[in-house]
């Protein structure tokens, strides 16, 4: 959604205050040179206008697109010219160009083209294929040796038909030297049953090599710098356990609400949309072991093992919200029983994390005078904080809680974090899965939140009604207490500005 803030991060209360990773890159990660191709379906729609397109144009103004060898299709139904497409995305591309980059974005709008057809008509997909092949073999590449990737930024109900279409007429040969990839968007399913036969229909077509599934995009540079934070410092190591983290809090919060989305979210609600991927990525990134390398496998294996450690949920420890207002949207239901807010605490059952709480929340910061916490804050205004109580400057002898502060804005004033859909499609290009959710990683985590989701849908769990803008409600905070972290009020971290 384009205005607000979504605000994500998380906090280690009590990190008193490591062994490191061994100096090691992905030597594994394919450099590509070969003509892509990459086919925007669904390009008539928001997902594409909004992220995908300037994903595509900032990786392009980067170089990391080059233009003697990237051509970008957009299908879908809706009639349009190529024109028509480019002007519908020019919009969301210019403000982010200045005054002397209108010449680059001419020249990226010129890569694309418009092809309209149906999801399962053969027509349209011969089509497509055809446009695909001209391109390529403009850019001198043989029959079956370029690369294709296939972004779907599509309802999952299409999915299968996009792909055996794609199978049957749009395929590149391995064997040849080229690839299909297909990156397919969340909502991956809606509950495990749902989620399983999704994968078995399109696991038949592909297999997981080729098959991307974004379940959350999360700033990959700061959740990277997290294990790099976790396992490179040595103090870090004999702390981040049970014995010296009181509770871990895993928070998202948003202040705006459905804005014209309302009946996608109302199929939904915030389990699906945020908990289930987003909040359960950074809890294993949080809670797993160390892996044995920094290989995207090695890294899935142990967030696999966190997941499968996770015990089953208990519904008195969790509180459901609803804001007041939520029902207003037109394309919500009247009688619609979907939370919009949701705290709900997970367990651990391993050696260094049993007894141990996850809160998992869509509220806002928690503060709590006198004790240590450590608050990474992966979006917006990235940052490391710690917590700590100092004295108060003055002729007084009293404490104060304060911080240390790493605000990546201000320590890195010339790097540019990368958007993170930016980062997915050249993990794409270049074959690094390690950000894309892998299928046993997928029923893991559907197997913790089905049985959840089942009695909301079953209307058995009803969500507590609170203020548009407030921490949700009181229940979540009783929650909470009883669960051993208690807020205390006071301390307020103030973003550093360069000013
Ligand atoms: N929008 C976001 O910010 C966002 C964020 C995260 C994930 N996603 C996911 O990304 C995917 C696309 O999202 P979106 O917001 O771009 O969706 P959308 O605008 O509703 O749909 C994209 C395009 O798909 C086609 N379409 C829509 N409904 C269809 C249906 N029932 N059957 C066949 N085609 C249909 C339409 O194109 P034509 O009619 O021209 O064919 C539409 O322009 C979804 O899976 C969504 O959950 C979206």
């Amino acid at each position: 959604m384009s205005t607000g803030s979504t605000v994500l991060d998380t906090s280690l209360s009590n990190v008193s205050l490591g062994s490191s990773f061994p100096e090691e890159r992905d030597t594994e990660i394919e450099h590509e040179v070969k003509c892509l191709s990459i086919i925007v379906l669904g390009a008539s729609g928001d997902l594409a206008k909004k992220k995908t397109f300037p994903a595509l144009f900032h990786l392009f103004q980067q170089g990391f697109l080059q233009e003697n060898d990237v051509h970008i299709f957009g299908y879908a139904r809706t009639k349009l010219s190529d024109d028509d497409l480019r002007e519908r995305i020019r919009g969301y591309l210019s403000h982010k160009s200045s005054s002397g980059q209108t010449e680059v974005l001419s020249r990226f709008l010129q890569l694309i083209k418009y092809v309209s057809g149906s999801y399962d008509s053969e027509d349209g997909f011969q089509l497509l294929n055809k446009e695909i092949s001209e391109h390529e073999i403009s850019k001198n590449s043989q029959p079956g040796t370029s690369r294709r990737l296939f972004y779907l930024a599509l309802p999952p109900s299409v999915y299968p038909s996009v792909c055996r279409m794609i199978r049957r007429y749009c395929m590149n040969q391995s064997d040849l030297g080229g690839w299909t990839r297909i990156v397919v968007e969340k909502p991956f399913g809606k509950d495990l049953k749902s989620a399983e036969d999704l994968s078995a229909q399109l696991g038949e077509l592909f297999d997981e090599q080729q098959l991307y599934r974004i379940d959350h995009y999360l700033g990959k540079e700061l959740v990277q710098n997290l294990l790099v934070v976790r396992f490179a410092n040595r103090f870090f190591l004999p702390l981040w356990n049970r014995d010296n983290i009181d509770n871990i809090q895993i928070v998202f919060r948003e202040d705006f609400g459905t804005e014209g989305r309302g009946g996608y979210f109302d199929e939904y609600g915030i389990i699906r949309d945020i908990i289930q991927n987003h909040l359960l990525q950074v809890l294993c990134l949080v809670a797993m072991e160390k892996p044995v390398s920094l290989k995207p496998e090695h890294i899935r294996d142990e967030k696999v093992k966190v997941l499968q450690s996770v015990l089953p949920i208990k519904l008195e420890e969790v509180v459901l919200g609803q804001y007041e207002g939520y029902k207003d949207d037109s394309t919500v239901s009247d009688s619609s029983n979907t939370p919009t807010f949701a705290t709900v605490i997970l367990r651990i059952d391993n050696e260094r994390w049993e007894g141990h709480n996850f809160h998992l929340l869509d509220l806002s910061m928690c503060k709590k005078q006198g004790r240590n916490e450590l608050v990474i804050r992966l979006q917006p205004s990235e940052a490391m904080y710690m917590k700590l109580t100092v004295k108060k400057p003055g002729l007084e002898m009293s404490t104060i809680q304060s911080e240390l502060d790493l605000s990546y804005g201000l320590r890195y004033q010339d790097v540019k974090i990368p958007e993170a859909y930016e980062r997915l499609i050249l993990d794409t290009i270049r074959g690094d899965q390690q950000h894309f959710v892998r299928r046993d990683e997928l029923r893991v985590a559907w197997e913790i939140f089905t049985p959840l989701l089942h009695r909301i849908d079953a209307g058995q769990l009803e969500p507590i009604s609170y203020k548009p803008g407030s921490r949700g409600p009181a229940e979540a905070d009783e929650l909470l207490a009883k669960a051993g972290y208690v807020q205390t009020h006071g301390y307020i971290w103030i973003p550093p500005t360069l000013d």
